[in-house]
């Protein structure tokens, strides 16, 4: 479970709250998606929420432990993707793996299935021993995603992750997304793609500028708009509507 809670944050020598008294809920077994346009919020807030940004006000809990005052055993329940895959290019992708599987204190054994089933899920098997220097983005993603997944976390978080990946590998990260809800764990990610919030989050947020717009189902969205219109339209109507009222 994540709960955000009153979060505000105002990066260094900016006159504007990136995050504004934010507040969101991620309940074990579900998939939420967190929508809004460029410079909402979004990054900064699964920044704070995953504990590399520490807010000005407000609580973030992973679930339940303060990332405030325990980082390391909330991020010990943190898979989480970045939306910018600039590792370190020297080290083989297998490095990378071991490297976040010591960190994470998984045990070879189950290391080595685990890279073995969602390395070849995500198609990158055979890259493994590759420098992750010469890989491509959609490449980096697929080796972040696997990385994220090694310690089979309980809640997964994930910054636009559809991001580069082909048609095979963002259908496989759609899966993976469904069976570890399945299964009862959490699924938080952002993401620009209306179809797949549509199609994949039990419930979702709308952020803009800053602020929660709208926190709750796509049905609970339709009736709030009046509407029965896709959720772009609704997303387009609702952001617009925040701009006119100068929110
Ligand atoms: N390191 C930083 N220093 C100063 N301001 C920042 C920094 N990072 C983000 N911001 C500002 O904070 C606000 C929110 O940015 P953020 O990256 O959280 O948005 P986002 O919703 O993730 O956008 P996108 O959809 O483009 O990824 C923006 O106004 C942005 O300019
Ligand atoms: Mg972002």
């Amino acid at each position: 479970m994540l709960e955000l809670s009153g979060i505000s944050k105002t990066y260094a020598k900016s006159a504007v709250k990136a995050v504004d008294d934010l507040s969101i809920t991620v309940k074990d077994g579900e998939i939420f998606g967190f929508l809004g346009p460029n410079g909402a919020g979004k990054t900064t807030t699964i920044k704070v929420l995953i504990g590399v940004l520490c807010a000005d006000s407000g609580t973030a809990r992973v679930d339940g432990i303060d990332i405030a005052a325990d980082p390391l055993g909330a991020k010990r329940r943190i898979g989480y993707v970045t939306d910018n895959p600039e590792l370190f290019a020297r080290l083989k992708a297998s490095e990378y793996l071991n490297f976040v599987g010591d960190i994470y204190g998984v045990d070879t054994a189950t290391r080595q299935a685990r890279v073995a089933e969602y390395a070849s899920l995500f198609d990158i098997k055979d890259a493994l021993g590759g420098s992750i220097g010469s890989f491509s983005h959609g490449m980096k993603q697929k080796l972040l995603v696997v990385a994220s997944l090694l310690p089979d976390p309980q809640n997964w978080v994930l910054d636009e992750p559809m991001v580069g990946l082909d048609p095979r590998a963002a259908f496989a990260l759609k899966e993976t997304m469904r069976s570890r809800a399945a299964a009862g764990k959490t699924v938080f990610f952002s993401t620009h793609v209306m179809e797949v919030a549509e199609k994949l989050c039990d419930r979702l947020s709308i952020i803009n500028k800053g602020r929660i717009v709208f926190t709750g189902t796509l049905e609970e969205l339709k009736e709030m708009q009046g509407a029965d219109g896709s959720l772009e339209s609704l997303f387009l109507e609702l952001v617009d509507e925040q701009a006119e009222a100068g929110a």
